[in-house]
Parts: structure tokens; sequence; C-alpha cells
């Protein structure tokens, strides 16, 4: 199992370019069951994720190469409809099988994702809306059963705003016969790039990224190409890396607008961040100490729970008191213990964590990766500890970061990657 060893204290400089986004790819890639011919993607990350989506595709009579960071999908009709536990749990991701499944073929049988470190994750908004456009859904043995001969467009508000829903029902709502309107839809980025990519291959969907969207549907789609957008999360996960280790770097290759919540929180605590020329990125100036500030994470454009943890490390060291607030999972926090054996002075309690900042730093030590975003603030807190740091686990940070250690060691940091 690989591991990482970062060596903290080095002052990050120089520029890096972002990867194209997970939380955009993996809906895209999933959304080729909707037309079967040659799909093409381009700026596709390499992840674990992304590796983990082909081959529940190929499953489904999809074949697939992926070099660099061009993806090509021949997608024939698949004759299994099945989405085995054994890929489901390792990424929830997969649920997005299910809209796509069911209105091109009426039928789809997929292991329910399970609960996963970060909360219980249930699916029952995508099945509820499923069942209020006409399918029958069937739980049983740890599986969910969607049956369905013509999906029936729908007014579908969901009581919680969730990503993966309002993509599944996106998907699913492109070949209903007539309109479905989504009401209190997820605004992320990712699910505007769903949808032009959705319309490229002939749906009918209007307002994605508003909390309102309309989809007329169609007979059918036919395979198309896209590029996938940059990913924010990524992004903001740099730039944090050059804050916390008192850096001057240049985080290119995205529109700020998409992390406009982190770079405000980022103000508040008093680092300089300007928009590189034609919003290709930012540029962070060094800060040597930074006070503390409150966040709550929210739904898109608010500030992004996948930043939480990522955030949460900056505090750790700065001057004074932050109280963060998780309102979208329960148990978000895995990686407070394990910033605590690095001497964070952090109490959790359900959502709400008090970070008592400590500018002098914190001490390296081994520590264990939980899940993605935790391993992400692992290795940023290991990057302003004295001393080493191992990570442990980092299976995780592969499953959403393209060679995240190369990029910071492209930027000074003292970071190896290991195998044992
Ligand atoms: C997506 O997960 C992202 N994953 C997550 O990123 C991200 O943290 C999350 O959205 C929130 O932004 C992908 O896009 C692949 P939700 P998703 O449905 O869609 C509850 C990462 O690190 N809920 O928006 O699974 C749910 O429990 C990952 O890249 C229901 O109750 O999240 C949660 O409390 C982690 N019933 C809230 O809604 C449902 O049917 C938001 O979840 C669906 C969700």
């Amino acid at each position: 199992m690989d591991h990482i060893i970062v060596e903290g204290g080095a002052p990050l400089h120089g520029s890096v370019e972002v990867s194209g986004a997970k939380n955009a790819a993996l809906p895209i890639l999933f959304s080729t069951l909707l037309a079967p011919g040659n799909h093409r993607f381009t700026n596709v990350p390499h992840l674990k994720d992304v590796s983990s989506t082909l081959a529940l595709l190929k499953g489904f009579n999809t074949e697939s190469t992926l070099e660099n960071h061009t993806a090509v999908l021949e997608c024939k009709e698949p004759s299994n409809f099945e989405a085995h536990y054994d890929l489901v749990r390792k990424m929830r991701a997969s649920v997005l099988c299910l809209g796509p499944l069911v209105a091109r073929y009426g039928f789809a049988r997929v292991s329910l994702p399970g609960g996963c470190a970060i909360g219980a994750r249930p699916i029952n908004l995508h099945l509820d809306a499923l069942e209020k456009m006409g399918a029958t859904i069937k739980i049983e043995q740890g599986y969910v059963e969607a049956k369905c001969k013509k999906l029936t467009g729908s007014v579908i508000s969901f009581d919680t705003v969730t990503v993966t829903g309002t993509e599944n029902i996106m998907m699913a709502a492109s070949l209903a016969q007539g309109t479905t309107v989504l009401e209190n839809a997820a605004k992320e980025p990712e699910i505007v790039n769903l949808a032009n990519y959705l319309n490229t291959m002939g749906a009918k969907i209007k307002g994605a990224g508003n909390s309102i969207v309309t989809i007329d549907g169609v007979n059918n789609l036919r395979p198309a190409q896209i590029s996938i957008i940059p990913d924010r999360i990524e992004a903001g996960t740099l730039l944090i890396a050059g804050a916390i280790t008192g850096g001057e770097v240049n985080v290119k290759g995205f529109d700020p607008v998409l992390i406009k919540a982190l770079i405000q929180k980022m103000h508040e605590v008093g680092f300089q961040i300007k928009p590189l020329t034609n919003n290709s990125g930012v540029h962070l100036s060094s800060l040597k100490e930074w006070v503390s500030t409150d966040v709550t994470t929210a739904p898109f454009p608010g500030f992004a729970t996948d930043l939480q943890a990522q955030f949460m490390a900056l505090m750790c060291v700065a001057r004074g008191t932050s109280i963060i607030s998780e309102t979208i999972f329960e148990n978000r926090f895995m990686h407070v213990q394990e910033l605590q054996r690095l001497g964070a002075d952090i109490s959790p309690k359900t959502r709400i964590a008090v970070v008592r900042g400590k500018p002098q730093g914190l001490t390296g030590a081994p520590v264990m990766a939980t899940d993605l975003r935790a391993s992400a603030s692992l290795v940023l807190a290991g990057l302003a500890a004295k001393g080493k740091t191992k990570i442990n686990r980092i299976y995780h940070l592969d499953r959403g970061y393209e060679e995240l250690e190369i990029k910071l060691q492209s930027l000074g940091a003292k970071i190896l990657r290991g195998h044992s």
C-alpha cells in the first residue's frame, strides 16, 4: 500500500496547472449510456475513480481508452444492466448509471452504495424522483431495481440539494416523454458541464447551474465530444498548499469564480490573491502569519464541503480560533483526529469543529488517510509541520487527485511517494 512522506517547512514557489474535474468527468462518462456509438472527451484526469467508472461501463458493453487525458468510449447496447456491489461500494458515483440505464433501456439493477467515511449518503432522492417519473423501484438484498418502459416528464422538487441526484435525474429526463422540471437543483459547475454535454448529444436542457432546470425529453441522443472543466477542488487545494507554507504561487488553468467562496475566506484571514490575466487562474502572495475566521459549508456557490478539510488545516496554524460548520455531511471530520496527531488543537462536535490555531506550527508524525479530502488535508498540514509526516493509505488521495505529490514537488515541496 502506498504512502507519502512530507518534510514540512519549505515555502512553495512557482506555477502549477490544475487537471480536469473528477466530479465533472464521472457523470459525463456515465451519460454515454444514453447514446450508443463513439464518444470522445478531452482534459480527462487520470484518476482511480475514472478508471473505476470505465471498468463499470465495460460491464455495460462499453470499450474505452484513456491516453494523455483523452478518453474515447465505444458504447454498444449492453446485455447486462447490473452494477455490482464490489464496484459500487468503492465508488458511490456508480449510482449515476441508474438514470441513464432506466431511461435508455427501461431497466437497471444497482447495488445500494452503502455508507462511507463521511456519512450515510442515502440515494432516496434519486429513487423518489425516478418513481415520480413512472419507474417501479424495488429494493432487495442490498440492490435497487428500477423498471420503466418509458419515463414520464414530471416536476421534481428535491428536499435537499443533491449533486448526483440532480445529475441522475437530468440524464434520465433527457429521454423521458414530455417535460421535467427540477426544483432546488444543485448548481455546481460540474452540473453545467454535464448539461452542456447532454445538449451536445441532442438533449433539450435549460437552466443548468440554477435551482430550476427544465428538460424537454427527446426520443434519442447521439454520441458527441466535450472537454472536461478544470477541477475547482484541486485548484483550492493547491492554493491552500501555497498559503499554508507561506509561499508565493500561481495556480493556473481555471476560472477563479469557481472558488469565489474560498478566495473570500482567504482574503478574510489576510492573504492577497489576484486573478491572472483572462481569468486563467490566481496569483497568491506570500504571508508569514494569518488570522482565523469561521467557515460554514454550503452547496455551490457557497463554501464547498470538499474544501472544508483543507481549510481546516490552514486554520490549525492560524492566529486565533476558527469555528468550522459542516452542513452537508454528518460525519466529515474524520481528518480531525489525524490533524490532532500533528499537534492541532481541535474540538469536534457532530457538525461543528472549534479550531484553536497554533501559529508556531505543527509537528510531523505518522497519520492515516480516511477519505479523499481528509488525505489532502493531511498533506497540507504535513507541508506546514516541523519534521516528517508519513501519510498512510493514500489510495484515498489517488481517487481524486492526479499526481498531487508531483504537482507539489514542482512547487518545491519536499514530498515523496513510497511503496510499503
Ligand atoms: C457529490 O456527492 C460529490 N461527488 C461529492 O464529492 C460532494 O462532496 C457532494 O456532491 C456535495 O457537494 C460527486 O460529484 C461524484 P449530495 P453526492 O447528493 O452527490 C444527502 C469528493 O470528495 N442526500 O449532493 O453524493 C447526502 O447524504 C466527493 O469529490 C440524501 O439525503 O452528494 C448529503 O448529506 C465527496 N439523499 C447531502 O444530501 C439523497 O438521495 C448532499 O449530498 C442524496 C443526497
